[in-house]
């Protein structure tokens, strides 16, 4: 009997799951910063960037990125000041006790569109935007995620399957109905380097700036393994013709 209830609860947890997860495997892209020598695409996550600050943002924050931390991307101090200056932050308290308004500093985080999660949720129909710092690692294979579902608007649904009110239909959300209506259309945004803004290099574009927010140290820690490898190979080689010698002269 016990057998029997283990296995009944085995199969419907196995069934939930898939039931939770049954979105569509995401589109499989090449990145420049995939692998054990990946770079930073850095004029994409400018424009990246771009798209964020035009698009996402009024829904959307980043709240673990400074706008210093953009130097890391190839913005210059004097862009990232004049970024930032045009933000208003409120600061204080003064001395008066009073809060204020001031320009925006190299130092301060990027602002949110909204002050907190229930003012979020409630200007999107009960949804919550979630802070996109570090949504590339936070989902699997969070890259190839971001960018399936940016571009995945428009699909024709199923026959049987029904889209709530206030639910878009995109296959590659869990459930295939997501809160956000499709945020990207065809040259949304104009770029200054000349690239022609289609949904799918904005997608990728923001894809690039997202897993730069995620891990700005990426390139770094990439660098140290392969040095590391480096250092472990001389080593073994070394400690191989140590051992060699050693053993050699016992032998005799
Ligand atoms: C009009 C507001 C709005 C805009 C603009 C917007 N989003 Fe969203 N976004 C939402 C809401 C609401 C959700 C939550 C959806 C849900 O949970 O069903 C969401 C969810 C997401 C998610 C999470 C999906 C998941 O797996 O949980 C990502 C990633 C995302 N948005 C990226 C973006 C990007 C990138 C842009 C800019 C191109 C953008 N959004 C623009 C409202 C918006």
């Amino acid at each position: 009997m016990n057998k029997i209830f283990t296995i009944l609860l085995v199969l419907s947890l196995a069934f939930s799951a898939n039931a939770a997860g049954d979105a569509k495997h995401p589109k499989q892209l090449k990145w420049s910063f995939d692998g054990i020598a990946g770079k930073f695409d850095r004029p994409s996550i400018q424009r990246g960037f771009q798209v964020y600050k035009e698009v996402c943002a009024a829904c959307h924050s980043v709240s673990k990125l400074s706008f210093r931390n953009l130097a890391g991307a190839g913005f210059s101090e004097a862009e990232i000041k004049a970024l930032a200056a045009g933000y208003t932050i409120q600061d204080g308290p003064n001395d008066d006790g009073e809060m204020f308004d001031r320009p925006g500093l190299a130092s301060d985080k990027i602002p949110s569109p909204y002050p907190n999660k229930k003012a979020a949720q409630a200007a999107n129909g009960g949804s919550y935007p979630p802070d996109l710092s570090l949504i590339v690692k936070a989902r699997h294979d969070g890259a190839n995620y971001l960018f399936s579902l940016l571009t995945g608007y428009g699909n024709t649904q199923p026959k049987n399957h029904e889209v709530p009110e206030g639910k878009y239909y995109n296959p590659y959300f869990p459930n295939g109905n997501i809160g956000m209506p499709n945020p990207l259309s065809a040259d949304q945004v104009t770029y200054q380097d000349g690239t022609k803004a289609s949904v799918e290099q904005m997608s990728k574009d923001l894809v690039n700036f997202l897993q730069f927010a995620a891990e700005p140290e990426m390139e770094e820690r990439k660098q140290m393994g392969l040095k590391v490898i480096l250092f472990l190979f001389v080593f073994t080689a070394f400690f191989y013709v140590a051992k060699c010698r050693i053993w050699a002269k016992l032998g005799q």
